[in-house]
């Protein structure tokens, strides 16, 4: 019973819309009406400016770590999913959620967020090179992607010393999830289209 209560909680937490509801609750704009039209955060950043993108991302961030941290929790211990699937439950619901007709974000911040509740290094690795990506590219969907090879690597490193092989599937799973869902962002890194930030 309990394993299907965390799979729900974990699936309706990720489809928490923050960059809709944010919006719409205080600046009364559909952010899927502007910019990119998607619904994370950079989209967030775009059309709402910095306040809310650093309050859309800090949410989405904590959807994740929440989605994993709930399997731990004593009222849901003896589910029997690991932290690191309900996380990518969230995930899934970050994507596709049932509270915004089943378009949702690129799974970036949602997916830091399992990283930061299971392995918090591997989340500060992420962290230090998507800046340093975004510093050098000016993109943050190419700073995301890369930020995302390396924390697989990490993680395939760190299953090497430590025999830890779901962080490395679910790091990978994650990985291809961000991949996916930047499909339209990786042709116009390649036609030279995609845009540039200016603020850093
Ligand atoms: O996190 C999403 C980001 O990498 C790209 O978003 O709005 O520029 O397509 P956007």
């Amino acid at each position: 019973m309990n394993t299907v209560l965390v799979i729900i909680l974990a699936y309706l937490i990720g489809s928490i819309p923050s960059g809709l509801w944010i919006g719409r609750a205080f600046y009364n704009t559909d952010i899927r009406e502007q910019g990119s039209g998607n619904l994370g955060a950079t989209n967030t950043f775009r059309v709402l400016g910095k306040k809310a993108g650093i309050i859309v991302t800090l949410m989405d961030i904590l959807k994740g770590t929440l989605a994993t941290l709930l399997p731990t929790f004593a009222i849901l211990s003896n589910s029997n999913i690991h932290p690191l699937v309900a996380g990518a439950i969230a995930v899934v619901g970050h994507m596709y959620p049932v509270f915004a007709k089943f378009k949702g974000g690129k799974a970036v911040a949602t997916s830091a967020g399992v990283l930061l509740g299971y392995h918090w290094p591997i989340f500060v690795i992420l962290v230090i090179v998507f800046l340093i990506c975004l510093k050098l590219f000016k993109m943050v969907s190419l700073a995301s992607m890369l930020a995302g090879i390396i924390a697989l690597i990490y993680a395939l490193a760190n299953a090497m010393v430590s025999h830890e092989y779901y962080l490395l599937i679910i790091t990978a799973i994650l990985v291809i999830f961000v991949f996916y869902r930047h499909r339209s962002n990786i042709g116009r890194i390649k036609n030279g289209t995609e845009p540039k930030i200016t603020w850093l």
